[in-house]
């Protein structure tokens, strides 16, 4: 039996894809490639030793699935499949929708006609909204997103809550992680944005490398210890191992699950600055710019649910994540291209 890995070329799931493998499992990638690679699943062979199964394929297209279905015996399916981008979601709504709920929809369809009731979805801290506690624990009710993209994961957290409810013989896990950061210790995997990055890290990375001038601070007047947004980065390889570890609780029929997936501590973007330019002993200038629509002040997980009942707790540290980050970027300047 085997795994199989929606968006498993991508960011996270490629680097899921090493620990399934080196935890033993076989996995199989399903990915449209519209945002990755095939060459991250060279990348995860040459780490693990092990032949990676890939089927390019949308997860909108119910018959390429059922092909997939038909000839792999899988038993569970770890879901990242998705688009990802917060600004583009909001000019974008309806592909937004479209695509990752639509293709859900027709993933866990396809999946049940098969009887492969075993799922890990995708989700984020971005279905608390602006959390109504800090550290967020899962009780933290769920709150109004500021995007489509968040809108879709909520959604889609209910849908699949909804169909286990009715149908127990599903196993769900949903695991809202909080901000995945890091790269492979060995340099050869990590993140590979499209354009100008969007996010944090592969921003500060950039300017390293020197492909972009300066950081963009957006705000130092929010209400935290130095007025710059705070949150839980944590190492993509520790993301990656939860999975595994999801895993383990889907084999003993764990019905509907909820964890976050975060480190549960907070740090600033000067926080991460500092720590970048510490850990690899680069200089990043950067100017301090208006807020960014749509950001909160603070968030954070409380990480204690998964440490209790998956056995799971981050072991990487922010000097390692901003060590390895910098290492993926400059071994691989533009990525996967190189
Ligand atoms: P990613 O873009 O690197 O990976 C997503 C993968 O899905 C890509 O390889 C893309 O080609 C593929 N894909 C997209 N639409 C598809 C479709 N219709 N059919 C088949 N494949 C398709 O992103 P990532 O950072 O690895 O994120 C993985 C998942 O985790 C996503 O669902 C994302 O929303 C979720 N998530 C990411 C973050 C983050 O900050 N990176 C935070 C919370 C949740
Ligand atoms: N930031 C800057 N300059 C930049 C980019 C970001 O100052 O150029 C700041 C942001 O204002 C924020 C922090 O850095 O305070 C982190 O921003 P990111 O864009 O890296 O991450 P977000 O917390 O906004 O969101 C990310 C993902 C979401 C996911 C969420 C989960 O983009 O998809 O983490 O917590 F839902």
């Amino acid at each position: 039996m085997a795994i199989l890995v929606t968006g498993g070329a991508g960011f996270i799931g490629s680097h899921t894809c090493v620990e399934l493998q080196q935890a033993g499992y076989d996995v199989v990638v399903y990915d449209n490639l519209s945002n990755a690679s095939e060459k991250s699943l060279e990348r995860v062979e040459a780490i693990t030793g092990k032949p990676v199964k890939f089927y390019k394929g949308d997860i909108l297209d119910r018959d390429r699935l059922n092909e997939v279905f038909e000839k792999e015996q899988l038993d569970s399916c770890i879901h990242f499949a998705g688009l990802k981008a917060v600004g583009e979601s909001v000019v974008k709504p309806w592909e937004y929708y479209e695509n990752n709920i639509a293709g859900t929809l027709t993933l866990v369809d396809v999946m049940r006609k098969h009887n492969c009731k075993n799922i890990i979805f995708s989700s984020s801290a971005t279905v608390y909204g602006d959390p109504a506690e800090i550290p967020i624990t899962e009780n933290c009710p769920k709150g109004q997103c500021t995007n489509p993209y968040g809108w879709t994961k909520s959604m889609l957290e209910q849908i699949l809550s909804d169909m286990q409810k009715a149908d127990p013989e599903w196993n769900v896990v949903l695991l809202r992680y909080f901000n995945p950061i890091g790269a492979h210790p060995s340099g050869t995997m990590g993140e590979n944005p499209n354009g100008i990055p969007n996010n944090l890290m592969p921003y500060i990375t950039q300017v390293a490398v020197g492909k972009l001038p300066e950081l963009g601070v957006f705000g130092n007047d929010y209400d935290t210890p130095d007025g710059t947004g705070v949150r839980d980065y944590i190492h993509v390889v520790d993301l990656a191992k939860g999975h595994v570890k999801a895993l383990k609780k889907i084999e003993e029929n764990a019905g509907l699950k909820i964890y976050n997936l975060g480190t549960g501590v907070g740090y600033s973007v000067l926080d991460i600055v500092k720590n970048f330019e510490e850990a690899n002993d680069i200089k990043i200038p950067y100017s301090i710019k208006p807020r960014r629509a749509g950001d909160i002040a603070t968030c954070y997980s409380d990480a204690t649910k998964a440490k209790e009942e998956l056995g799971w707790t981050a072991e990487y540290g922010i000097k390692e994540m901003c060590a390895d980050s910098w290492r993926w970027q400059k071994n691989n300047p533009n990525g996967y291209d190189d």
